[in-house]
């Protein structure tokens, strides 16, 4: 969506994952807090988002939503006043049907209102969900109704489509949203992450500065090990997804929050080479993915889906780049320099990822137009 937002994909939190329906002020402020402290807006995230079940079970007399006066006494805008007042953004959560997914209102026949009452409580980002009835409109009709709803307030809210994929919604989410949902919902255990990543495959062509393919909320720190945890966070980010933590960020433990605040694999997200990443090679349980990157690089994962450790070798020229005698390589997870004839090559250990940054052979800096490049600016 060209409204200016998203021109690289989006780093925030949202409460989903970890705490369900138990939102309030109290945890969006201390989770804002945590965000400063924790040194994650240093490393670029800056959306703290509200998930389902803010509002109350009915609108009032007025048709407004109104913020449970149990879990947010002090209001949404006071909220976001403070969320603001650490330099971050606030988002809020709401659905393109008759209910949320928990059954609270939602706002299909109620777009221009919802979206006036976010924009005077100071709101900037979306998420929305496709759960009620949908009174026959199909998505395509109700994402883009909020879509100009939101526009028309004239403040800039990112728009993050939630409707799991249904409808090829990667075919017609770039004009309606900055990012769209490809699939259910992803839970903290290895199977539902892999099983997740396999349906990103076919989908490198449609994410874009200004619309990203979305595989859901990260899981890392939730549920699963630190080393599943950082092939997670590798793979998210070289598919050029959304980087929105989904674990408590108040009791993270320091591996967590290095893996969140691993900024060369933040770079990795955010640089637009003109193609999301991509996977190169598909060997049974060991796999190959690449992003080409803006300056002719390519961002590298060797993902090992056995139990056991794995070594997983490519080369230089089998993920795109020119014929040379030697190469860098640089481990972004080890901060270890090398160089290489070509060879890149790893022992991987079970449920993990090695990810590398790989250059040289004189391979030129890709030629992504200015209109297409992210200015990195402005998530
Ligand atoms: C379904 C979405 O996919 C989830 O991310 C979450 O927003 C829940 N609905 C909330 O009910």
């Amino acid at each position: 969506l060209e409204n200016g937002l998203g021109r690289t994909p989006q780093l925030g939190w949202n409460d989903w994952n970890s705490f369900g329906c138990n939102v309030n002020e109290t945890l969006v402020r201390q989770t804002a807090d945590v965000m400063v402290s924790s040194g994650m807006a240093a490393a670029g995230y800056q959306y703290v988002n509200i998930d389902d079940c803010w509002s109350t079970r009915q609108r009032d007399s007025a048709g407004n939503l109104v913020a449970d006066p149990v879990k947010f006494p002090s209001g949404i805008k006071a909220l976001a006043d403070y969320v603001h007042g650490k330099g971050l953004k606030l988002g809020i959560y709401s659905s393109a049907g008759t209910t949320t997914c928990a059954g609270y209102p939602a706002s299909l026949g109620y777009e221009q209102r919802d979206a006036n009452l976010w924009a005077s409580w100071g709101i900037d980002y979306l998420k929305y969900d496709n759960c009620g009835d949908h009174q026959g409109r199909n998505g395509q009709q109700r994402y883009s109704a909020m879509r100009d709803a939101l526009l028309a307030t004239g403040r800039p809210i990112f728009y993050s489509l939630c409707n799991w994929g249904q409808e090829s919604v990667w075919t017609w989410g770039a004009p309606v949203g900055n990012s769209w949902r490809t699939t259910g919902d992803i839970a903290g255990n290895w199977n539902s992450v892999m099983g997740i990543l396999d349906a990103q495959a076919a989908l490198t062509a449609y994410g874009k500065p200004g619309g990203w393919n979305d595989p859901d909320m990260l899981e890392v720190g939730n549920g699963l090990t630190d080393t599943e945890s950082r092939a997670h966070f590798s793979l998210w980010a070289l598919l050029n997804a959304p980087l929105i933590a989904g674990n408590d960020l108040r009791g993270m433990s320091a591996t967590t929050r290095s893996i969140l605040t691993n900024t060369d694999v933040i770079g990795v997200n955010q640089d637009w080479g003109g193609r999301q990443g991509y996977r190169l090679r598909d060997d049974g349980n060991t796999e190959v993915w690449v992003k080409p990157m803006a300056n002719g690089a390519r961002a590298v994962v060797l993902l090992n889906r056995n139990s056991g450790s794995t070594t997983i070798s490519t080369t230089a020229t089998q993920v795109g780049l020119g014929s040379g005698t030697s190469y860098s390589v640089k481990d972004l997870w080890s901060k270890a320099t090398s160089t290489t004839t070509g060879t890149i090559s790893a022992s991987v250990p079970g449920h993990g990822a090695a990810m590398f940054l790989v250059s040289g052979g004189g391979t030129p800096p890709l030629e992504v137009t200015s209109a297409l490049r992210g200015t990195g600016s402005n998530r």
